[in-house]
């Protein structure tokens, strides 16, 4: 169901107060979960607004910037950890799932955060991380201290090595970040030890999850958060938890090829889902519809919609419409897959272009196809925003839930020459500088002024963790609000028409309508959404009133002009 302005499905002020009548199996076929058609708006904490000009984001620095989001129209803000965190993986690797880490506050800031929120009716969504912890976490010292032989061993993957000495990697498996995914211990006499996994880096030691201590461990940590009064969790490597007996060889190279399309020893296993059960439970037994979200890479659609099974989790990200080409066909090919595959397990499909881990859309659609998530060359600017504005539009238009990366609703592009001695993605400095490009979609985002870091701390000349380019001056939420040609304008435009208008929002199909080559079009009841991937511009009959453009549409002879790269809004 569509939410309207007046709409009353959003949280209350405080949550603990809303009715608990509304079980999720109730919302379920319905449709009435809010999280159906929500529009969730990611925080990436340490680029969003930095409250006491140390040069990183904070959460009072998000909490004074909610009403920019209520304004903007979203439903829902995810925040990226902001836990107690050494930050080797910008805090990916937690150290403290009940903390705030200093650099971001404290409990308290956290809590006047949701609270706020709740008061301009936004939910939030906190980031959960348990594949693996910091290895600063207690329970990794205590491991590390106690030695082999300790129980707390067995709440990590600790193994001995192959080879005469136990000289090398107990597995072949390879860390997504490059490298191998073992690092040697030392024993507490200072001879060399026990090996342990990490998937990503080595400052991130895997969970071993068929330990009970840690399953009950993260039954608490979710409790925790569900009583500060979050509204859902997202799920961070959520196919990961759970490895195959044995931890088996691959047998090859070159691993980080494989995934996504293969089924891997360490992720997608059948186990996981077990996990998602018991959470699932816990986040029913609260009041206000809870939700979780998965982070889920699986081989193919279908194996992710085994995540979001009625008994499982709410959402999983469609990643396959992210990695998805400026090209009609190939558009929906991916819409009608994603559509499909959801409709079995009856959740809503989700839709995103850009997140802290992939380059900025604005930027890949600037660049040739086939280049993957992480491009280096900024690539024709122009062409890339025009093509992202148009991709957005048809993002917003289909059935189901969408997600926002902070400044794309500013027509941020990814900033690709970033100097290397200001990089802090860990996967840079693991791959030797071949891959490892997240800090360009990272850089702070720009609110206002003509001196960096332009609105992003208090004191024009400031700090900012990664440097911005001297061009976002001209991007910032002062500069392009009030501009009705403005990137932040068409944003605002289209989350108010999509809440507006009734057919938009949660669904489960789109009817297409026949159109030319490099052209998608289709209806929802009275509306419809055209869009032309083309280099060039096409006329069509106009199937109705123009509700919004990402381009400059032009009437001629009773015919629409469809500007090359754009997407038109419809009423009908
Ligand atoms: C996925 C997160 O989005 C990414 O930023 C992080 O590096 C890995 N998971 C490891 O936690």
């Amino acid at each position: 169901m569509t939410q309207n302005l007046a709409d009353t499905s959003r949280p209350a002020a405080t949550p603990s107060a809303e009715t608990s009548t509304e079980s999720s199996a109730a919302n379920g076929a319905a449709g009435r979960g809010w999280w159906r058609d929500a529009v969730i708006y990611q925080v990436y904490p340490r680029s969003f607004a930095d409250s006491n000009g140390d040069g990183m984001g904070d959460l009072p620095g998000v909490r004074s910037r909610l009403p920019y989001l209520r304004d903007l129209g979203v439903d829902a803000v995810w925040l990226s950890p902001f836990y107690a965190s050494p930050q080797a993986d910008a805090g990916y690797d937690v150290a403290d799932y009940r903390a705030v880490d200093p650099m971001f506050g404290t409990l308290l800031d956290a809590d006047g955060l949701i609270r706020d929120a709740h008061e301009l009716g936004l939910r939030i969504i906190v980031d959960l991380v348990p594949n693996h912890s910091s290895d600063q976490h207690e329970w990794f010292q205590r491991a590390l201290r106690e030695g082999p032989g300790s129980p707390l061993r067995e709440r990590y993957h600790f193994r001995p090595g192959k080879g005469e000495d136990g000289e090398l990697p107990p597995n072949d498996w390879e860390s997504i970040f490059g490298g191998p995914a073992w690092t040697r211990t030392e024993d507490p006499d200072g001879t060399p030890g026990d090996w342990y996994l990490h998937l990503f880096a080595p400052e991130q030691p895997d969970f071993n999850w068929e330990n009970p201590a840690v399953a009950d461990e993260f039954r608490s940590i979710l409790r925790f958060w569900l009583d500060m009064g979050v509204d859902g969790f997202r799920i961070d490597v959520a196919h990961g938890m759970v490895k195959a007996p044995g931890l088996p060889d691959i047998g090859g190279h070159d691993q980080l090829k494989l995934l996504g399309n293969d089924v891997m020893p360490f992720f997608d296993q059948d186990g996981v889902h077990a996990i998602y059960r018991a959470w699932r439970e816990i986040l029913d037994e609260y009041p206000g519809q809870r939700i979780g979200v998965a982070e889920a890479w699986t081989p193919t659609v279908q194996r992710t919609a085994n995540y979001v099974r009625p008994d499982e989790l709410h959402q999983a990200f469609n990643f396959q419409y992210l990695g998805t080409s400026w090209d009609a066909a190939e558009l929906r090919e991916v819409i009608d897959l994603s559509l499909d595959s959801m409709r079995p397990v009856d959740a809503p499909t989700t839709w995103v272009l850009s997140n802290h881990d992939v380059t900025r859309h604005a930027t890949r659609f600037a660049n040739e196809p086939g280049l993957g998530t992480q491009i280096r060359t900024p690539g024709d600017r122009e062409l890339g925003l025009r093509r992202a504005r148009a991709a957005t539009l048809l993002m917003l238009a289909l059935p189901g839930s969408a997600y926002v990366y902070q400044g794309e609703e500013l027509g941020l592009p990814d900033v690709t020459d970033l100097p290397d001695e200001v990089r802090q993605d860990p996967s840079f400095f693991r791959a030797e500088g071949q891959d490892g490009f997240r800090d360009g979609c990272r850089v702070p985002i720009p609110w206002s002024g003509t001196e960096a870091p332009y609105g992003f701390g208090p004191t024009a000349g400031g700090p900012s963790w990664l440097p911005q380019p001297a061009e976002w001056a001209e991007l910032s939420v002062e500069v392009q609000t009030g501009d009705p040609t403005s990137t932040l304008e068409l944003y605002r435009s289209a989350l108010t028409i999509r809440r507006e208008q009734a057919d938009l929002g949660a669904g489960g199909s789109v009817e297409w309508l026949e159109t030319g080559e490099h052209l998608l079009s289709f209806r929802r009841g009275s509306f419809v959404c055209t869009v032309n991937t083309g280099a060039e511009p096409v006329r069509i009959a106009a199937p109705g009133r123009i509700l919004l453009s990402s381009a400059e549409a032009v009437a001629v002879d009773g015919e629409t002009v469809l500007p090359a790269d754009s997407t038109i809004w419809w009423a009908v």
